[in-house]
């Protein structure tokens, strides 16, 4: 589940009931501001800790390398957690040009045990070729925005190529015009599922893992329930052409987005 913008009191009882539904995979950022609240979550679950897959991100202002280091340290320690099970470097920056160094700060610390799969997030082809040139470690995941209207084809094979994982955020559009598509809206009635289900269900059957946020009950317990059906392959193609070439949520091209928090 991703949990951007699930913060406070109110966020802990949110995630909490996700976990009681099921969920172990928590998607976490350091400019969320709510490591906290996971972390709080997983306690208060009476889960042991080995139960979790735990994912937070390295922000923008802190790729250089010692600054890298103590912020997956800190970001530890606002969990109350003793390693992560993925760590991302958050967005590239690549006009600052210090995501390598962050990439040499994420390698050292995995070898020092604090994260198990170090990765990456909102990086294009020719970021990713850097790192591994530049240090020889693939990373395990590329975190990207994938929905309906920004299905990313090309990013989707470029992961697959190197051997990376893609991750979908903002797997159902933010909550936006593609939970109205009519074409979807179709599926789901063929399946009887709800649209949301339909689009968690597409992004799995192209390879893709998806982190939907929910802050609702049902909408948790809908996304969640998605493993008992199959999409045709010419359904998920129909919804491959729903691509739109300024689909994105908020227009954050990864060339240029610089994210200083
Ligand atoms: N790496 C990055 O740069 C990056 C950027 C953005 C996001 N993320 C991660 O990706 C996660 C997901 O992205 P997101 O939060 O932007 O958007 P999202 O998951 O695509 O959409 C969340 C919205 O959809 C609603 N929703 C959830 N399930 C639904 C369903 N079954 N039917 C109808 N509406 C539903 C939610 O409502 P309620 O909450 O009210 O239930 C919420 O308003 C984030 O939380 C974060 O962890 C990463």
């Amino acid at each position: 589940m991703g949990t951007y913008q699930v913060r406070g009191g109110q966020g802990v009882n949110q995630i909490l009931a996700a976990i009681r539904d099921g969920y172990r995979s928590l998607d976490t950022a350091t400019n969320y501001d709510n490591e906290g609240a996971v972390g709080e979550a997983i306690r208060r679950s009476g889960l042991p800790r080995s139960a979790f897959f735990v994912t937070s991100k390295l922000p923008g202002k802190y790729h250089q390398y010692d600054d890298a280091t103590i912020s997956i340290q800190e970001s530890l320690y606002r969990m109350g957690l003793d390693y992560f099970d993925l760590f991302l470097i958050h967005w590239p920056l690549p006009k600052r040009d210090h995501y390598v160094e962050a990439w040499r700060a994420m390698i050292d610390a995995q070898k020092r045990g604090l994260i198990r799969s170090i990765g990456v997030s909102n990086f294009e082809p020719e970021h990713l070729d850097r790192i591994i040139k530049e240090t020889g470690v693939t990373p395990a995941v590329n975190q990207i925005e994938v929905h309906p209207y920004w299905v990313q084809e090309r990013m989707r094979k470029a992961d697959l190529e190197r051997g990376i994982v893609t991750e979908a955020w903002s797997p159902l559009g933010r909550g936006s015009a593609a939970l109205q598509e009519p074409m979807i809206k179709q599926l789901a009635e063929k399946y009887q599922k709800n649209v949301g289900q339909i689009i968690l269900r597409w992004h799995t059957q192209r390879g893709i893992v998806p982190i939907p946020k929910a802050q609702h009950l049902q909408h948790q317990r809908a996304n969640i329930d998605i493993f008992d059906f199959s999409l045709t392959k010419d359904e998920i193609e129909a919804i491959n052409a729903l691509s739109k070439p300024d689909g994105r949520v908020d227009g954050q091209d990864p060339n240029v987005y610089e994210e200083f928090e």
